[in-house]
């Protein structure tokens, strides 16, 4: 059942970074990302509000459902859905990234590419609800990330500073370092209706 006051609160937060966006100018500016953060933090403090057509296991690979894309394109949401024991490829973002652990666990594990080739790997993250974690271009943009549940779903939410699914991206060989392009695209024709809210 459609659950109308979490479609509220999600509404809340593109109505909130929107007019920030608006406000700030620069999306890419640490205020900017700051406030993503708050408003995420939010958004993911309460597992009451994604509906279910986007929360749904692919049986082979994991999902990637756009909940919202800002007009001008300076942010989109999406909702991560791992099936047990998914993961993505090594891959890189080209802009900022906030990673919301909405339900279950995953593993975020960061990778730098080494002078002589290759990938050394860094940061290794284990999320829970309300975890955030964050990837840029500065910060270290390189990663994978796999649900930590071999027999259970995990679903988190991801703020980004562009229309993801069509940022040119790259993913790496593990072995070799080796890169070849990479956008992702969406596995979804619809985003949620936050317009049609019942009284
Ligand atoms: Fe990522």
């Amino acid at each position: 059942m459609t659950n109308f006051a979490g479609l509220a609160r999600l509404r809340n937060v593109i109505k909130q970074v929107t007019s920030r966006a608006e406000a700030e100018g620069d999306t890419d500016s640490q205020e900017f990302v700051d406030f993503c953060h708050m408003q995420l933090q939010e958004l993911i403090s309460c597992d009451d509000w994604l509906p279910e057509e986007f929360a749904a296991a692919h049986p082979d690979h994991y999902q990637q459902y756009l909940l919202h894309c800002d007009p001008l394109e300076r942010f989109s949401l999406i909702s991560f859905v791992w099936g047990p024991g998914q993961k993505t490829p090594i891959h890189n973002h080209e802009t900022w990234g906030l990673i919301g652990m909405l339900r279950g666990s995953e593993i975020s594990q960061a990778y730098e590419v080494a002078d002589e080739g290759g990938l050394v790997p860094g940061r290794h993250e284990v999320l829970n609800p309300g975890d955030i974690a964050f990837v840029s271009p500065e910060a270290g943009d390189i990663h994978e990330v796999i649900n930590a549940f071999e027999d259970q779903v995990s679903i988190s939410i991801h703020l980004y500073g562009a229309n993801i699914g069509v940022v040119e991206r790259s993913v790496y060989e593990p072995a070799s370092g080796r890169s070849r392009p990479f956008v992702s695209g969406y596995a979804s024709a619809l985003t949620p209706n936050i317009w049609g809210l019942s009284a």
